[in-house]
């Protein structure tokens, strides 16, 4: 049985960054403790690693007077960012840089007068973080549709969220063009989800099976799965390699593993490990 790893399967620049940049923090183990504002990635081990070297996850930053605060790869909101240099600690901004671009972007619309409109998915906190940084009005759109619905505007300032698609963003615009007199748009897109995605298509079609490694927790990975589902429907998404089950490569001449962007590599390599071993184990 062939097995095939998807050449960007797993961190994207952003995430690779926040999570060198946690692990050094956490590594240095400050005396007063070591913490990280939510989740430092949408990835459950990733956490508990370093859960397991010290560092705390925290909801917010009430109880908090000295120590470490690692900013986590998609942003905080300003308020919390104000919060945190308002304290006697040590800040580590593992903020994604294209996700603080885009912040800065919505900070310097809202400054120069537009009604600033996030495309996005209104809970993300990606999406949250950026608003925040609006100091005038402000709207989330998902849609062309939701941007129909919007009022007239006379300024509109465009911003979307990291993970949005260049399709949905191009629909959007075309419909703000309608709304307002004048329009400045920034493509804030990162194409990490974009190649991963087309990859992973690419890749379903060609195989027996698809093994999708990352978080339950993580919107890139469930896209991901949902995707190679769509095309392959003997495709697993799975958070651990005890998971695997080998009733899944019954019949199977080749096998496809990708994974989301906050997956780490040591658990991809041990689910490749784990479907080669099972492999074997058949022929023998
Ligand atoms: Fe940054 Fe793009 Fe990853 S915005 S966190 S490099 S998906």
């Amino acid at each position: 049985m062939e097995i095939i790893l998807a050449k960007y399967a797993g961190f994207c620049f952003g995430v690779k960054r926040a999570t060198q940049l946690a692990f050094e923090a956490a590594g240095k183990t400050s005396p007063d403790g070591t913490y990280s504002l939510g989740p430092i990635i949408h990835s459950p081990q990733v956490v508990k690693r370093l859960e397991d070297m010290g560092v705390k996850v925290l909801r917010d930053l009430s109880a908090l007077d000295s120590g470490t605060v690692i900013i986590r790869s998609h942003g905080v909101t300003a308020a919390e960012m104000d919060e945190v240099a308002a304290k006697d600690v040590e800040v580590v901004d593992a903020t994604c840089p294209f996700v603080k671009k885009a912040q800065e972007h919505v900070k310097e619309l809202a400054a120069d007068g537009y009604d600033v409109v996030v495309l996005g998915d209104y809970d993300h906190p990606e999406v949250e973080g950026l608003v925040s940084y609006a100091t005038g009005r402000v709207h989330v759109v998902a849609s062309a549709q939701d941007m129909a619905a919007l009022p007239n505007m006379k300024r509109i300032g465009i911003v979307a969220q990291t993970t949005q698609s260049l399709e949905n963003l191009r629909s959007v615009v075309s419909e703000a063009l309608i709304k307002g007199t004048e329009i400045r748009v920034y493509n804030t897109i990162c194409d990490a989800t974009s190649v991963r995605q087309d990859e992973a298509r690419t890749l379903a079609a060609s195989v027996d099976c698809m093994v999708v490694i990352g978080g339950y927790n993580s919107a890139n990975t469930r896209r991901l799965a949902e995707i190679c589902h769509e095309i392959q429907a003997n495709t697993h998404h799975i958070e651990t390699v005890d998971q695997i089950e080998s009733r899944w490569f019954q019949g199977v001449e080749r096998v496809g593993v990708t994974a989301g962007a906050s997956t780490p590599k040591w658990l991809i390599d041990e689910v490749m490990e784990r479907i080669s071993e099972l492999t074997q184990d058949k022929k023998d």
